[in-house]
């Protein structure tokens, strides 16, 4: 059995060996660029440790794992021009240090190489690994598509956000570790359960992240403080906020969702309404929530007990990350 540290080495290896020294340098700079920021790289240590739960040989999810982290890679390039995002990883997002045409077109070729790693699989496995990353990479698009949509919305309710933080991050974590699944020999009912750990911890995820857009340190978060504010993202504790508000409150945080005049000053104003509704509890306890039924999940699969500790592990880790 593989210690996470252990995995997270031979992904850097495999990543570093990743070669994009070709021409023309304008489509692969920017993809060796995001790749060497790193990142926590949880996606694909998730495909690997449940490969690693049914089957100490893990290099058959090695290819689908650098495919994942790669499609990963992607949606953050255009998120971050759909986000206005100046920052990631703590540097210059690559719509800002090139332009978007470059994070367009990079973006658009590392999809295409995360297809192609994610087909190295043994033949037999071929079809189902495929066709669940589809999935999974469609679910994204409608996901970032709802993401956009509520922008707009003034009226998006609790389940809606839910769904569409399902679809544009929690598919991600529960395909990576149902592929990981199979491919160490897992069978499908174990597969499904660790699909939906993964659902509920990239649920209780999205929330920490949101969470740590408001209250997070600019540093150790790699991203600006506020964007979402200012995006009008209808986070958990936007709509929470939107629910409870009254009077003065209620009155001042729908004038700040229709300006964005002085963005300084909307991210403290919003944040101190927050403050005051106490909607930081309301998401940290919604996160725990999630993080218990992932837990369910996993105690559920027919493994020993000794062999999930990695997954705990992470799953705590990524509870208490600020990053
Ligand atoms: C960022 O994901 C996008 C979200 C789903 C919130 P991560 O926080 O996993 O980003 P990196 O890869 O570690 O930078
Ligand atoms: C992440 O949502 C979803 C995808 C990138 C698909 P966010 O927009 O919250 O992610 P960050 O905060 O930019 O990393
Ligand atoms: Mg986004
Ligand atoms: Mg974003
Ligand atoms: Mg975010």
């Amino acid at each position: 059995m593989k210690t996470l540290s252990e995995i997270q080495a031979i992904l850097a290896d495999e990543i570093e060996k990743i070669d994009l020294a070709k021409e023309p340098q304008g489509v692969y700079a920017p993809i060796k660029y995001i790749l060497s920021l790193g990142g926590k790289r949880i996606r694909p240590a998730l495909a690997l440790l449940a490969c690693n739960l049914f089957s100490e040989d893990i290099v058959p999810a090695i290819n689908p794992a650098l495919g994942i982290e790669i499609f990963h890679n992607f949606t953050l390039l255009h998120d971050d021009i759909m986000d206005k995002a100046d920052v990631r990883r703590g540097k210059p997002t690559v719509h800002k240090k090139w332009d978007e045409n470059t994070a367009i077109l990079s973006g658009d070729v590392m999809q295409i190489i995360a297809y192609q790693y994610t087909c190295n699989v043994p033949e037999k496995e071929l079809k189902r690994v495929l066709d669940a990353f589809s999935q999974m990479a469609t679910e994204i698009c409608e996901g970032q598509q709802y993401d956009m949509d509520f922008e707009k919305r003034q009226d998006v309710k609790p389940e809606e956000y839910l769904n569409m933080i399902r679809l544009k991050t929690a598919v991600l974590l529960g395909t990576a570790l149902k592929i990981g699944a199979w491919l160490g020999g897992g069978n499908d009912t174990d597969a499904q359960l660790l699909y939906d750990f993964g659902i509920n911890i990239g649920l209780a995820f999205q929330l920490k992240d949101d969470w740590l857009d408001v209250y997070g340190n600019e540093e150790t978060f790699g991203k600006k403080i506020g964007g979402d504010i200012l995006c009008n993202k209808k986070t958990y504790m936007l709509i929470q906020a939107t629910l409870l508000a009254q009077g003065e409150d209620a009155k001042e945080l729908s004038t700040w969702l229709e300006s964005n005049d002085s963005p300084k000053e909307k991210i403290d104003a919003v944040t101190a309404i927050y403050n005051r509704l106490g909607v930081k509890k309301v998401c940290e306890e919604k996160m725990e929530y999630f993080y218990e039924r992932a837990i369910k999940c996993l105690e559920q699969v027919n493994t020993p007990e000794a062999k999930k500790q990695e997954l705990r592990n992470l799953a705590k880790k990524l509870m208490s990350r600020n990053e």
